[in-house]
C-alpha cells in the first residue's frame, strides 16, 4: 500500500492534512493515534469508500480512485462499526456478502465453511446474528472481510470493547493472516497490541503522522545506548563497584536499597554483568530491559505536537 499526500476535509475540518506512508507486502502496519486523528478516513480511503481531496493512494499498484472496482477485490475491509444483519444467521450473512463480493456461486459454500473454521465458527453457523456476543460479532465481521480472500486487510479497531480472552483470540487470527502472506493494516488505540503485531507503526494526531517506525525502533533509547534495570534480593549496593568495571558498561547509579540502573554501550554487556555480579555473590531477582514503552513515546510524541 502506498499512500502519498493525502488530504481530506468535511466542511472546516481538516480531517488529513497531508498523509504518507507505505506498507509493503507481507507486512502488518498499525495507525496509532487519539479519537479524531483520521486513521478512520485514512482506511476508508483505501478501502474506495471515501475521496480524499488531493493525493493518492495505491493498493498492489492499482490507484483507489481510477481502479476503485480492481482495489475492492483486492481489499478486505473491517469497518469501525461492522454491520451485519442482525436477524440473519451467520451463514446467511456470509452468503449475501459473498455474493456481493462475486465470490463464485459454486465455490461460495465451501469458502464459507473455510472461513469458519478459520475463525473458529464452526458450531455457529445456524445462529442468528443478534444473539452473538460481541466477540463472536467481531468473528463473524472478520469472516466477512476474508470472504473474498484479500491480499490486503484493513482492519479498523478490530479488537476495540473486547474482553481480554476475546482480544487475545483475535489477535492470534491477525498473526494467522500474516503467516499466510497477507498485507494488513490495523487502526489501534491499544499499544501494547501495535507493539505484539506491527512491524511498522505510524502515530498520527489531527491528520498528521508524527512518527513512523519499527515499534522497537521507536522505543528505543536515544543514541543507541541500552538501560537496563537490576533488581537484586538483598542490597544491591556493595556489588556495584564491580558493575562498574566491567567492559561496556557507561552508567551505574543505585536506585534504592535493592535496585540499579545500567547504561550499557551493547546489550550484549548485560550478560557479563550478571555474570561478574553472580560471581561477587549478589543473588539476581530480575534483569530487565528499561525502554520507554510505545505508550510513553506516544504520550510524548501527541503532547509535542
Ligand atoms: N463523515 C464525516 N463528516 C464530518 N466529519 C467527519 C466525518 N468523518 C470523520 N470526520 C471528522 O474527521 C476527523 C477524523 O476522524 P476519523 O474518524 O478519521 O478519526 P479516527 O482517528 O478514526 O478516530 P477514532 O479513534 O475515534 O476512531 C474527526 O474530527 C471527525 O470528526
Ligand atoms: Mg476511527
Amino acid at each position: 500500500m502506498e499512500v502519498r499526500g493525502l488530504v481530506k476535509s468535511f466542511g472546516e475540518k481538516k480531517a488529513l492534512d497531508g498523509i504518507s506512508f507505505s506498507v509493503r507486502k507481507g507486512q502488518i502496519m498499525g495507525l496509532l493515534g487519539p479519537n479524531g486523528a483520521g486513521k478512520t478516513t485514512t482506511v476508508r480511503i483505501l478501502a474506495t469508500l471515501l475521496r480524499p481531496d488531493a493525493g493518492t493512494a495505491k493498493v498492489m499498484g492499482l490507484d483507489v480512485l481510477d481502479e476503485a472496482l480492481e482495489v475492492r477485490s483486492l481489499v478486505g475491509y473491517l469497518p469501525e462499526r461492522p454491520c451485519l444483519y442482525e436477524r440473519l444467521t451467520v451463514e446467511d450473512n456470509l452468503a449475501f456478502y459473498g455474493r456481493l463480493y462475486d465470490v463464485p456461486e459454486g465455490e461460495l459454500e465451501a469458502r464459507i465453511k473455510e472461513v469458519l473454521e478459520f475463525l473458529g465458527l464452526e458450531g455457529r453457523s445456524g445462529s442468528k446474528v443478534g444473539a452473538l456476543s460481541k466477540g463472536l460479532r467481531q468473528r463473524v465481521a472478520i469472516a466477512r472481510a476474508l470472504l473474498h480472500d484479500p491480499e490486503v486487510l484493513l482492519l479498523d479497531q478490530p479488537t476495540s470493547d473486547l474482553d481480554p480472552a476475546s482480544a487475545r483470540a483475535i489477535r492470534d487470527l491477525i498473526k494467522g493472516l500474516r503467516e499466510q502472506g497477507k498485507t494488513i493494516l490495523i487502526c489501534t488505540h491499544n499499544l501494547t497490541e501495535a507493539e505484539e503485531l506491527c512491524d511498522v507503526v505510524a502515530i498520527i494526531n489531527e491528520g498528521h503522522i508524527l512518527a513512523v517506525g519499527q515499534p522497537g525502533e521507536l522505543m528505543r533509547e536515544p543514541g543507541d545506548k541500552y538501560a537496563f534495570e537490576l533488581l537484586s534480593i538483598g542490597p544491591i549496593g556493595p556489588y556495584l563497584a564491580r558493575a562498574r568495571e566491567v567492559e561496556g558498561v557507561i552508567h551505574v547509579e543505585q536506585k534504592g536499597e535493592d535496585r540499579a540502573l545500567l547504561v550499557l554501550a551493547r546489550r550484549e554487556v548485560i550478560a557479563d554483568v550478571v555474570r561478574e555480579l553472580a560471581l561477587s555473590g549478589c543473588r539476581m531477582l530480575e534483569v530487565k530491559l528499561a525502554r520507554p514503552s510505545l505508550e510513553d513515546v506516544y504520550l510524548r510524541l501527541v503532547r509535542e505536537r
